[in-house]
């Protein structure tokens, strides 16, 4: 028989050549493999209000699971609507300019596909969460990669500037940021504003830390300035803010000609987010206690984490929000210290019983500048049994 003739699975020529498995499913698998304190993967270790669960059961048997709405459940549009009024002075409408999303990774895909042609550059500032650079590529546009400034992560508007060119069709900015936990200033923000002015590059704002800022500091939201609101997509994700991440729902707020090509792509992508959740959601946001108090939660763990770390030799880098933080390794007191920061990651998980980021993972060349991070959203008590083991370094 012809060869060809018995089934086989045709050859494939890669969307994304370069996509492997992510560092965070590797370092997850490695903690669990090992038994060691995952604090790699950015995710809470403790359970969500029980009242947001209750308001789901209450939601499915209200009879709320068929397909909502395309753009998502009104009631969540709306409390969406009213928060941005009420925290950031947006006036949005919600019939227009919110989508409710499969979570923020669906909301940046989407918007990528919605506005980036092919050819097209999109510039990313680097260390960047990991799905950005492949999202670009599938759109078929070019990533620019500028570089944070190394140490303090804080934005270098000449660098920025000079990479903007007649293609850039978009720039994507993190605040508070994954991974350094820097966060921008109101000023950061102004001056992104002047230099995105005469120009007609988007902004793709990922604001999903949005309400873990620290130190009485103000999460400052695109939303607040009117000259990025106007060509922003704003993204968010109640996984972060509830303690939710595997329920995977988020919002985009957009002008509504942005809104308007961003549902074209979403309506055949997703079409809809799961209904029991938004209306869950919707009730539950009636209360802005849990978002108000979210930076002070994360901030008490913070502090809980740093005071830790501060009696080792790691060195600990500024954190202004998120719920990661970032250490130097370069004074340990173990030649480990001098190994590329993934082996060192790998090391620390094995031996000492920790897992950490490398990183490297989140620079396209591997950029290595002995820092790795630590993820904070966990208990108390699992954060003091990852501090006694890492007080042995
Ligand atoms: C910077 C950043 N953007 C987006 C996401 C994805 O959020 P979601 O879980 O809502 O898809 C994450 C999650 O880790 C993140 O850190």
């Amino acid at each position: 028989m012809n060869p060809m003739t018995q089934p086989h699975t045709p050859a494939l020529t890669s969307r994304l050549p370069k996509v492997g498995t992510t560092i965070f499913t590797v370092m997850s698998a490695l903690a669990a493999e090992t038994g060691a304190v995952n604090l790699g993967q950015g995710f809470p270790d403790f359970d969500c209000d029980p009242e947001l669960v209750n308001a789901v059961t209450r939601a499915m048997q209200a009879g709320h699971n068929q397909y909502p709405p395309m753009p998502g459940v009104p009631a969540l549009r709306q409390a969406m609507a009213a928060k941005m009024l009420a925290l950031y002075g947006l006036a949005c409408d919600p019939n227009t300019e919110i989508t409710v999303t499969a979570g923020a990774t669906q909301a940046i895909l989407t918007a990528i596909l919605a506005v980036v042609h092919p050819g097209d550059e999109v510039i990313v500032l680097e260390p960047c969460y990991d799905s950005y650079v492949p999202n670009i590529e599938l759109a078929g546009g070019v990533a620019v990669r500028v570089p944070l400034t190394p140490g303090s992560f804080r934005p270098d508007f000449g660098a920025i500037a000079a990479a903007i060119t007649p293609r850039t069709r978009a720039i994507i900015v993190n605040s508070p940021h994954n991974p350094s936990g820097q966060i921008w200033s109101q000023a950061d923000m102004l001056q992104l504003q002047d230099l995105l002015a005469p120009t007609d590059v988007l902004l793709i704002s990922d604001e999903v830390y949005e309400h873990m800022v620290f130190d009485g500091q103000q999460h400052q939201s695109a939303a607040r300035f009117p000259g990025l609101a106007a060509r922003a997509f704003i993204i968010s994700s109640f996984g972060k803010t509830y303690h939710v991440t595997g329920w995977k729902v988020g919002t985009v707020v957009a002008p509504a000609a942005m809104t308007a090509e961003f549902r074209k792509v979403h309506q055949f992508n997703v079409f809809t987010v799961n209904t029991p959740m938004q209306h869950a959601l919707a009730t539950y946001m009636a209360d802005p206690a849990p978002y108000l108090e979210l930076s002070a939660f994360y901030q008490r763990k913070r502090d809980l984490f740093r005071e830790g770390l501060a009696g080792t030799r790691f060195t600990l880098l500024p954190g202004q929000g998120t719920y990661f933080q970032c250490v130097g390794i370069g004074d340990l007191a173990v030649p480990e210290r001098e190994l590329p920061e993934g082996d060192f990651c790998q090391w620390l998980t094995r031996e000492i019983g920790v897992a950490a980021i490398p990183l490297s993972a989140f620079y396209g060349n591997g950029f290595d500048q002995k820092v790795v991070r630590f993820c904070f959203a966990k208990k108390d008590d699992t954060l003091r049994e990852a501090l006694k083991r890492l007080a042995r370094l």
